[in-house]
């Protein structure tokens, strides 16, 4: 796709600390990127003394692999989130101020740099990246290494559909682009309501090839395999820790009324892997400039492992069941994650 069709609006703000928002537009996909202003930013750097009680690498398969390399067969170890506690009332109350500016992967610290810095327009989430960053540097004495990418989502959720619709996945998958690979992933995350969805269950990959395959899919069928048996929830507020191994999904509001949710994620990846993506935000508190490329996953090509299995588990959520786009404003396709028994979850599958 040329850059012609790339679309750009510049829309000025008059938020505090916020100059504008650009919207942009690629292949059917659009951005909201905030252009923060320098003045005021928040400087974070981390307590650990601070940091809550954490398991131990023989106890946490999370823990154990944090600043490992990126190896498939740790797929086959099931693991759960580590849990860093949650948000107190007071605390929350900030976290899930409205009007939150939304900021997809924007770097708040870059490597050999120990302090994290937070444009000010982003001040609501000071007291939750603190906790994180606590306990990141607690874990990781290699933290130097790497950058800390910042996602803000906050929105309603309409009924019957989710907050970021996706399939069975994981975060800092390292395909065929990333050879040698490189040092794991580690997110932090937490939402005020409808917390995500983690499969703790062993899941094989070995077969699969990475140039063809299309990985997430294949996680899709092998939750469908156990009807979503080992699905696990941490609670409202609640601060965990994942690795690029902990398979989740977001799950739908299943309440007939609009939910209003406030989700932050903090990524870290090391320093090899910049997010350059056109449509991540930039972070003017740093000197940085990434030259930004178009990139998804449908550039790839990848197709289902198992090419006769149930459509929805293997067709993006922009797709109908036959690969085609679905309508402007169509309910996306949800992957139908049970297969013995109807699925709460997937009410719409059908109808995609
Ligand atoms: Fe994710």
């Amino acid at each position: 796709m040329s850059e012609a069709a790339i679309t750009r609006e510049r829309v000025p703000s008059d938020r505090d600390g916020l100059i504008a928002v650009e919207h942009l537009g690629y292949r059917g996909k659009r951005y909201e990127i905030p252009c923060f202003d320098t003045t005021g930013g928040h400087v974070l750097k981390a307590r650990p003394e601070d940091a809550p009680p954490l398991p131990s690498a023989d106890e946490s398969p999370v823990v154990r692999c944090i600043h490992g390399r990126w190896d498939l067969s740790e797929f086959e170890r099931p693991r759960r989130p580590v849990s860093l506690g949650t948000l107190n009332a007071k605390e929350l109350e900030v976290f899930t101020r409205p009007d939150a500016v939304r900021v997809l992967d924007m770097p708040i610290k870059l490597p050999d740099c120990d302090e994290y810095r937070l444009p000010r327009a982003l001040a609501q989430f000071a007291g939750a990246l603190q906790r994180i960053i606590d306990v990141e540097h607690t874990l990781n004495p290699h933290h130097a290494d790497y950058h800390a990418y910042l996602t803000i989502d906050q929105r309603w959720v309409a009924p019957h559909t989710l907050h970021r619709e996706a399939p069975c996945h994981v975060d800092g998958f390292q395909g065929a682009r990333w050879h040698p690979r490189c040092y794991n992933n580690h997110s932090y995350t937490v939402s005020d309501v409808l917390p995500t969805a983690y499969y703790v269950q062993p899941f094989q990959l070995r077969h699969l090839d990475e140039r063809l395959h299309d990985f997430f899919w294949e996680m899709n069928a092998q939750v469908a395999d156990t009807d979503e048996s080992f699905r696990w929830q941490p609670a409202e507020a609640e601060l965990t820790l994942m690795d690029c191994y902990c398979v989740h999904r977001g799950v739908e509001n299943t309440s007939p009324t609009p939910v209003f949710r406030t989700w932050l994620r903090l990524s870290f990846e090391e320093r090899r892997r910049v997010f350059d993506r056109l449509g991540n935000a930039h972070n003017p508190l740093f000197d940085y400039d990434w030259p930004m490329v178009e990139r998804d996953i449908e550039q790839l090509h990848l197709r289902a492992y198992r090419e006769d299995d149930d459509p929805s588990l293997s067709v993006f959520p922009w797709q109908d069941l036959s690969g085609n786009p679905l309508p402007r404003g169509a309910l996306k396709t949800k992957p139908r994650l049970r297969r013995r028994a109807p699925s709460a979850t997937t009410p719409h599958a059908d109808k995609a």
